[in-house]
């Protein structure tokens, strides 16, 4: 194993998935189940690109970056301080604004554009390109040679965080804005919704969006905007009931079937493969 390992202060969670207006709905309505509120309550909540990259844990003491670590299962994952120092839009410091303590939790991606750069040199070199944009932030996350990861152009937002004792603010929305004011990279399309309909008005302003954001996106998070709420509503076994990951529907395009492959399994299963022209 070639990075060491590190245990989470907090787990790191993975969220519910809805796939349309109705489960948007239904999650809505389990949080008033929850917290015993009547059927018209509207929640402030906040609505955000979901980045289809690398989580990442990045802890602060004394307002110096000392620790970065991949998700792992959520409970364990890997030490890879030295190759995150190298991310230029991550602050090796924080302001005297704040605290002592702080994990910042946010994703690790590579721009589409980045993406086919690194791909255009890779075969350059006679070397296999990358299947994507989050295998590419990956693969250049996880170098053993720093360096390497240096001459990558990884990007980092910021969303969320995991040890916090003292927090800059009691909503969702003021402690990622803390999170800008300090100089990290907070996304520009988070906004404040007040109703469920702004909510879905906001998912499909995204989703119009998002074959020109220049980086991959698979939907959009929506979470409680009152963290005394949230903390009200707790967790379920790997997933907070106060957040949501609504997915988009897959990319759809049309192409040619080339050939029909038929791969032989290891028990002499035939497995039909269709070769598929590339869109
Ligand atoms: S919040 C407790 N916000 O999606 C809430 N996650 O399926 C923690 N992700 O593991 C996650 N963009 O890597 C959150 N704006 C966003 C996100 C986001 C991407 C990833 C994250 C997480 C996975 C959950």
């Amino acid at each position: 194993c070639r990075f060491a390992k590190v245990r989470h202060a907090g787990p790191m969670l993975s969220l519910d998935n809805a796939f349309s207006g109705e489960d948007v709905a239904g999650f809505l309505q389990q949080m008033r189940n929850f917290l015993g509120l009547p059927e018209n309550t509207e929640f402030a909540v906040t609505a955000e690109p979901k980045i289809d990259g690398l989580s990442m844990s990045l802890r602060y003491e004394r307002r110096k970056l000392v620790m970065a670590a991949t998700r792992g299962d959520g409970e364990e994952g890997e030490n890879v301080t030295a190759n995150i120092l190298t991310v230029k839009n991550i602050p090796h410091e924080l302001p005297a604004s704040a605290p002592d303590l702080i994990e910042i939790r946010g994703e690790i991606y590579l721009s589409t554009q980045d993406f086919a750069d690194l791909n255009a040199a890779l075969v350059a070199a006679g070397e296999k390109p990358l299947a994507n944009p989050r295998n590419g932030a990956a693969g250049s996350l996880r170098q053993q040679d720093a360096s390497i990861t240096a001459s990558r152009p990884l990007k980092f937002f910021a969303y969320s965080w995991g040890e916090a004792p003292e927090l800059p603010g009691e909503t969702q929305w003021d402690v990622v804005q803390a999170f800008k004011g300090w100089g990290l990279p907070v996304n520009p399309l988070m906004a404040l919704c007040h109703s469920g309909a702004e909510i879905l008005a906001h998912y499909r302003r995204i989703e119009a969006m998002r074959a020109s954001l220049g980086y991959d996106i698979d939907g959009v998070v929506y979470k409680l905007n009152d963290l005394a709420l949230q903390k009200r509503l707790g967790f379920r076994t790997r997933s907070p009931r106060w957040a949501i990951a609504h997915k988009f529907s897959a990319e759809q395009a049309t192409t040619v079937l080339e050939a029909i492959d038929i791969q032989v399994g290891r028990t002499g299963a035939l497995t039909p493969v269709a070769r598929l022209r590339p869109v």
